[in-house]
């Protein structure tokens, strides 16, 4: 499983980068609100100066022609923009249409498998499903993964799964054995996954006797 950083923020972006295994950012609507910042500024950025990588941006439109006009701008920016388009029937049209034009894309806010084999008949690079708000009303998120990497296991489909909306390390674990592709992790989730007590405990030791040393 690969890691994405999801994420607007420049400086967690070029953090994350430099532990040397981000593969792609995903933002959303929300976490660019949350910035301030020109959107269009903010990927220049991340595709000029971070990662070569596939950067999601969405589009907000809800019909297909305002999403398609939307996701060429985005497309314009760099080569390694994916759009970000929502699970509807809208979105489905306009993945379609970017398929063809070879714009690659993701579809977000995927709550069933059968919205993830829509999705990837439509052409969808990635598809989203969102464990944590699945698990916020009761729903296990990471059998979710398990349905679909089972389906696009047994019916040969190449979208990639990007585990979504991921709130803690198990949610990780779980979602690399059940065969999401991709994790697309808030950066604060780097730092906890990095942490064992052990591991901080053995470095001290080490440390302790290197300095007793006779
Ligand atoms: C990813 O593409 C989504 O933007 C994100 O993971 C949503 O996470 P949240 O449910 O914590 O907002």
């Amino acid at each position: 499983m690969k890691f994405f950083i999801d994420s607007a923020s420049i400086s967690e972006i070029k953090e994350a980068n430099a532990l040397g295994l981000l593969d792609g950012v995903t933002t959303n609507p929300s976490l660019v609100a949350k910035e301030g910042v020109s959107f269009h500024e903010r990927l220049r950025e991340i595709t000029s100066e971070v990662t070569e990588g596939s950067v999601s941006a969405e589009v907000i439109s809800l019909d297909a022609e305002g999403m398609l006009r939307e996701a060429k701008e985005l497309a314009a920016i760099a080569p390694n923009i994916t759009v970000k388009v929502p699970m509807t029937l809208e979105g489905l049209k306009a993945v379609k249409a970017l398929s063809d034009l070879n714009i690659k894309t993701n579809v977000t806010l995927i709550f069933s498998a059968n919205q993830a084999l829509m999705a990837a008949r439509a052409g969808a690079s990635y598809v989203s499903p969102f464990l944590g708000r699945l698990d916020d009303i009761g729903h296990n998120g990471v059998d979710l993964i398990a349905q679909i990497a089972e389906i696009f296991d047994r019916h040969a489909i190449d979208s990639e799964i990007i585990a979504a909306s991921v709130r803690h390390p198990v949610h990780l674990t779980e979602a690399a054995i059940n065969g999401a592709h991709i994790a697309t992790v808030p950066f604060k989730l780097f730092e906890q996954m990095v942490k064992h007590p052990l591991t901080d405990q053995g470095i001290e030791k080490f440390l302790n006797d290197w300095n007793n040393q006779k």
